[in-house]
């Protein structure tokens, strides 16, 4: 069985070398394991609720793209997406909006802080506090629901979010699944040897604190540069050096082998200077970067490259989305009044059955089914390719139903080349057998 592991990456920023080693190569390895499907994308919804500069917003999308594929990530194997492609994921936020309660939003801990953050300096309890943040964990829930993930890697702080986004799911199912569900239950994947990297100032690296390295920004020069000014002690070269109390030594086995990290510890021990140490971190971290810092300068010169991967991949995840939203709108009840039914026939009006090609909203190619009264026999599933979806009609027509009935636990499916095209009880399929049999008859 295949696992699903899905992430999402907040668009708001530069990704630095804390990023790469905590999150960005530890996924790319996770995505070429076996039995393992994964999609990754870019959160950009939720980076409109810390950041309203669209220039930035616009420039991290990009940087973060670039930097994932320059790392190594497959787009062909993984499904690499923006959310904000995706419009089935806000029109699932909405339905799961209704069915989560005020209060399960109100202990989230994010929000909590904020609050108490405004308590503390005696201002309103909800001062600057945005709707984004306060439903960000919806959202969130919507990401991992909509593709039905089995495991999600992130860090700590969000496994809070992965217990709401599985209440969220339970009540969902249970108000509209009918005995079946509709989701399957999140698990946050933690992963203890994921290397945290220290900042320079030896506190865990983050943009917040200000203490960042820079993966590609800047080339060697500003990664060196930012090497330089990492924090150590006042020993000086030639005196023994306490490996494992420094930062440097954290940083270096994030990107050495076994081998070479023994060997960098004791030549601190020895008395290795910190200036040399310095350099020898730089040039091994600059092996593993240097080949993905050119792919990455590469990338941001063609940006049109990465929109076209994103495009892809954006229309790989809707693949999914698609037919899956449309499930739970029925579900919910939002649902077509009738059969609409596409202009009738000019001439023999109403009296032959005929399929009807459309582009539903999702830019998928549909057609249906309508019989000799002008009722809606089926509606097919949507496809992609619009010579697919006619390719499927001429078969049907020249071929009459019988050899594209699959029968499966009670239900008959239509498929033509293992594809399916709709799902249909005995009754329906008898009409759609009889009226197909005589659009051949007339023709
Ligand atoms: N909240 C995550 C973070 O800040 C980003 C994120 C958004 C995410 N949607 C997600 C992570 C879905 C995993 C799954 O790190």
């Amino acid at each position: 069985m295949t696992t699903r592991v899905l992430t999402g990456i907040t668009t708001s920023g530069t990704p630095h070398l804390g990023n790469y080693a905590g999150a960005i190569r530890p996924s790319i390895q996770a995505s070429v394991q076996p039995g393992v499907d994964a999609f990754y994308f870019m959160a950009d919804y939720h980076a409109l609720i810390k950041c309203d500069d669209p220039q930035r917003i616009a420039r991290s999308r990009l940087e973060i793209a670039a930097t994932w594929l320059a790392a190594g990530l497959d787009a062909d194997k993984v499904t690499f997406y923006r959310q904000s492609d995706i419009p089935e994921i806000p029109e699932l936020c909405w339905m799961l909006t209704c069915v989560t309660a005020k209060g399960l939003m109100n202990r989230a801990h994010a929000y909590k802080a904020s609050v108490d953050q405004n308590v503390a300096r005696q201002a309103e309890p909800d001062d600057g506090i945005t709707m984004g943040l306060f439903s960000y964990p919806i959202l969130m829930a919507a990401d991992i629901l909509m593709f039905n993930a089995h495991k999600v890697p992130v860090g700590r702080d969000q496994i809070q979010h992965l217990e709401m986004a599985r209440d969220i799911a339970q009540r969902f199912n249970y108000l509209y699944g009918g005995g079946k569900d509709f989701f399957v239950m999140p698990e946050a994947q933690i992963d203890d040897d994921v290397a945290t990297l220290p900042g320079l100032d030896g506190r865990k690296m983050s943009k917040s604190y200000d203490n960042t390295i820079p993966l590609f920004e800047g080339g060697a020069k500003a990664m060196r540069a930012a090497v330089a000014r990492i924090v150590t002690d006042s020993r000086e070269p030639g005196e023994p050096k306490d490996a494992e109390g420094s930062h440097l030594y954290t940083l270096y086995r994030a990107f050495a082998t076994h081998e070479e990290s023994g060997q960098f510890r004791r030549e601190l021990e020895e008395g290795m200077g910190w200036g040399d140490a310095k350099v020898r971190l730089c040039d091994r971290i600059e092996q593993e970067l240097a080949p993905m810092r050119e792919r990455y300068a590469q990338l941001i010169a063609a940006p049109q490259r990465i929109e076209d991967i994103l495009q892809a991949g954006a229309a790989k995840a809707r693949r999914l989305s698609a037919p899956f939203i449309a499930q739970l709108r029925e579900a919910v009840g939002l649902r077509q009044t009738a059969a609409p039914v596409s202009k009738p026939a000019k001439s023999k009006a109403g009296k032959r059955a005929r399929f009807a090609s459309f582009r539903d909203e999702a830019g998928m190619f549909r057609f249906r089914f309508v019989g000799e009264d002008g009722a809606e026999l089926f509606l097919s599933e949507g496809f992609e390719n619009p010579k697919a979806a006619g390719d499927a009609v001429k078969r049907l027509q020249a071929e009459g139903l019988d050899g594209f009935v699959v029968r499966q636990d009670g239900q008959a499916s239509i498929c033509v080349d293992g594809v399916l095209i709709c799902r249909l009880d005995a009754d329906a399929l008898e009409r759609v057998r009889q009226a197909i049999a005589g659009m051949a008859e007339e023709a």
